[in-house]
């Protein structure tokens, strides 16, 4: 993986294309109403959501910031649209007590950022306790991420992000903090080659805490990492639950805003649309390259 880790003028290049691309893709969803911008929540129980738990009990408490919205939809276990309520991974990740996450208040926030970003599809994937590994091409949790996406564009829409929060499992062994980075490059790899989707934006989260003593190790390569459209908000010292690992309540919702600020769109909404042949020929260009480095 050496030749992702320096920005060369070719991934420059493909950097500027890639934002040309997506403000096309945005306009174009834009002019079709009804058509849903969908994103994929993925990771683990920061993701899921533990905001309110305490003793694996929920107190019920939802912030108005995550609240639902007539313009907010979540994709069921059992793969249908509905109005989105907190705890949004609560039939996801159904061995544990579920609570508030940033998915609501992430959707709330871009909503006023870029009214005019249409109906929101949020598409919950995230399991507590897993691993980087376990998220490997193949396993269960990625081929689940992958039904869950391509059932939720099948009635319309386009995937527009993944939201990633994921790595505390990975601080405990110095080895696997110290293969986080080169894991998780080839799990968003992959994850953009399947979907078909080589410039998918993808937003992820730097540790706030973690289950070992390697979090300061797996946050160096989650802000060190560099590819085309990938962003990394960090949530060190955003406030915890008692047990030291998980984001409370009015955190997520700071985190939830933070993840709406930090997506690529909202900051170039008013750019206009490029013609789909530059599209089509920065397709290509991004798939060749991904092919010359070996994925
Ligand atoms: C990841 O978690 C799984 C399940 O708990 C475990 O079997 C595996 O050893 C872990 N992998 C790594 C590389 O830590």
């Amino acid at each position: 993986m050496q030749p992702l880790q320096y920005p060369t003028t070719t991934m420059l290049m493909l950097f500027f294309y890639s934002c040309l691309c997506i403000t096309s893709t945005t306009n174009l969803a834009n002019a079709d109403a009804g058509i849903k911008s969908i994103f994929l929540l993925a990771g683990q129980s920061n993701m899921a959501g533990r905001g309110g738990v305490i003793n694996d009990k929920w107190d019920g408490y939802v912030p108005p910031q995550s609240s639902p919205n007539p313009a907010i939809l979540r994709l069921s276990a059992d793969l249908n649209w509905q109005p989105a309520t907190e705890p949004l991974h609560r039939d996801i990740d159904y061995f544990r007590a579920c609570g508030v996450g940033p998915g609501l208040a992430f959707a709330n926030s871009l909503l006023q950022i870029d009214p005019n970003i249409g109906v929101i599809g949020l598409v919950p994937c995230a399991v507590g306790g897993t691993n980087i590994s376990q998220w490997a091409r193949g396993g269960h949790l990625y081929n689940q991420l992958l039904q869950r996406a391509t059932a939720a564009v099948e009635g319309g829409g386009t995937v527009k992000g993944l939201l990633w929060y994921q790595g505390e499992s990975d601080t405990v062994t110095r080895e696997d903090a110290e293969s986080y980075k080169r894991r998780s490059e080839r799990f968003f790899d992959h994850v953009r080659l399947d979907l078909q989707l080589p410039t998918l934006p993808i937003i992820q989260v730097a540790l706030a805490s973690g289950a070992g003593s390697y979090v300061e190790k797996v946050r160096e390569a989650q802000l060190g990492m560099w590819l085309v459209n990938l962003r990394t908000v960090d949530a060190k010292g955003l406030g915890l639950e008692p047990d030291g690992l998980h984001l409370t309540t009015p955190s997520q919702v700071i985190l939830g805003e933070m993840l709406a600020q930090a997506f690529p769109q909202a900051h170039h909404s008013s750019v206009r649309a490029v013609t789909s042949k530059a599209s089509r020929m920065h397709r290509n260009f991004v798939t060749q390259f991904f092919d010359y480095i070996g994925f």
